[in-house]
């Protein structure tokens, strides 16, 4: 028996009967082949975040992203007080590459008047255009305003710049953010300017990792050492259920209850988290961020237990909701079919003093305990599923359907880029 009600065709995968229900195969994360459609038909296709706007203070700031899926390296820059534009990263006159520091692979940031590049010094303005050719009057019908920077379309939504490496896409990112993007339209992430970053490299394909974020069945389980014992035992007894899932065109929500802050009974959590007032779902205390009321997208159910939100814009970016207003961004950044750079992001409003700091890096600290337990089985379950055994399919429940979701979007942009390419079209 369901403890939050599902919908009226009994489960959430049946009320999106596309999804099917049957056991699914997982060659879509073994395959090189397969990763290279995905490449071209999700990751040219489609529009990717890749930062806040925050990253870009002042006009002048810029920063680079290596967006290896994509098969490209980008300038993210402010030209104007309102204006974020993207530019591949590439010299106009012989191909080096134009924004790099010490090592020409690492991602930057800064802040310039024009882009110079190190090799002859031609210079670019913050839109692109080429302003300086060094020896100009040396090259053959020359003239610099036909030698502008590559550019990239970028947009933002929410704060979250964006970009999209398709020409011929005409999708405004506010329409490819669709109903679940506009659902969470107002909430203030803009007030939430304490960052900390994690980044690292797993050995598992891209999907896999979402997989382990967009489920929490697993929670009572894999994480189980994170509880105390007794609190351990109820949880893994009762198992994980969400209280809603959306699907909505690529994208997914999972609306989720959340622990009691403070808990009702302070020997169930540790000590550290009682001393600190704060834990994997932030610190107990929520800071004033100015929300009267949540927008409708977040805990759409107004369930009194509600404690995360989490979202899924495909194909490679999660926004998580907290109940204690914070926030925690996901994204998997593919670097080969069996390999991909994960980036966790934790925002929160800025400490107002030493306490809330503690709590709020308690909070952060807790974030990677946990991650490094979600991510410890994903190199073990890559192995396995390019191994060579009889096993080719795999059972997904109810709780799981997001995940296999998102495997039958990326089947069908490879489809659709696979019947466009057979229909002569690009
Ligand atoms: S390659 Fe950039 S100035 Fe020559
Ligand atoms: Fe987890």
């Amino acid at each position: 028996m369901a403890y939050f009600e599902k919908p009226a065709e009994g489960s959430w995968t049946q009320h999106y009967p596309e999804l099917g229900t049957g056991p699914v195969s997982y060659d879509d994360s073994t395959s090189p082949e397969f990763y290279e459609l995905e490449r071209k038909a999700i990751f040219r296709k489609t529009w990717l975040n890749v930062g806040r706007v925050e990253q870009l203070p002042k006009v002048g700031s810029y920063f680079t992203k290596e967006i290896d899926a994509a098969g490209a390296s980008i300038i993210v820059a402010r030209s104007a007080k309102d204006k974020v534009r993207a530019f591949y990263n590439i010299c106009r006159h012989r191909g080096n590459k134009l924004v790099w520091d010490e090592f020409p692979q690492k991602e930057t940031r800064g802040f310039c008047r024009q882009f110079t590049c190190k090799y002859h010094a031609w210079r670019f303005n913050l839109d692109g255009e080429c302003t300086f050719a060094q020896q100009e009057a040396e090259f053959f019908d020359f003239d610099k305003k036909d030698y502008g920077l590559a550019a990239v379309r970028a947009d933002v939504w929410e704060g979250f710049i964006f970009v999209n490496f398709d020409p011929e896409d005409t999708t405004s990112l506010q329409d490819y953010m669709g109903g679940i993007g506009k659902g969470i339209e107002g909430y203030p992430f803009q007030e939430l300017t304490q960052v900390h970053k994690y980044r690292s490299e797993v050995g598992s394909n891209w999907k896999l990792f979402i997989d382990a974020f967009a489920e929490f069945y697993h929670a009572p389980i894999l994480h189980g050492g994170q509880y105390e014992a007794e609190e351990r035992a109820k949880v893994s007894d009762v198992g994980y259920e969400a209280i809603q899932y959306a699907l909505d065109g690529p994208h997914a929500s999972i609306s989720s209850w959340g622990v009691i802050a403070p808990p009702k009974d302070l020997s169930m959590v540790k000590p550290i988290e009682r001393k600190l007032r704060s834990g994997l779902f932030g610190p107990w205390e929520a800071p004033d961020i100015g929300i009267d009321e949540l927008p409708p997208g977040v805990n759409p159910t107004r369930h009194r237990n509600w404690g995360i939100n989490a979202y899924l814009f495909f194909p490679n970016f999660m926004v998580l909701i907290w109940k204690p207003n914070w926030v925690l961004t996901y994204h998997y950044w593919p670097t080969s079919y069996n390999t991909h750079i994960f980036e966790g992001t934790c925002y929160f409003a800025p400490p107002k003093n030493a306490r809330e700091r503690l709590a709020q890096e308690l909070a952060v600290v807790s974030f990677k305990e946990y991650g490094l337990q979600d991510a410890n089985t994903l190199e073990a379950t890559q192995r396995m599923l390019e191994s060579d055994t009889p096993v080719k399919t795999f059972p997904l429940n109810d709780q799981e359907v997001v995940l296999r979701h998102l495997h039958h979007q990326a089947n069908e942009y490879v489809t659709r880029y696979q019947q466009s390419q057979a229909d002569g079209r690009s």
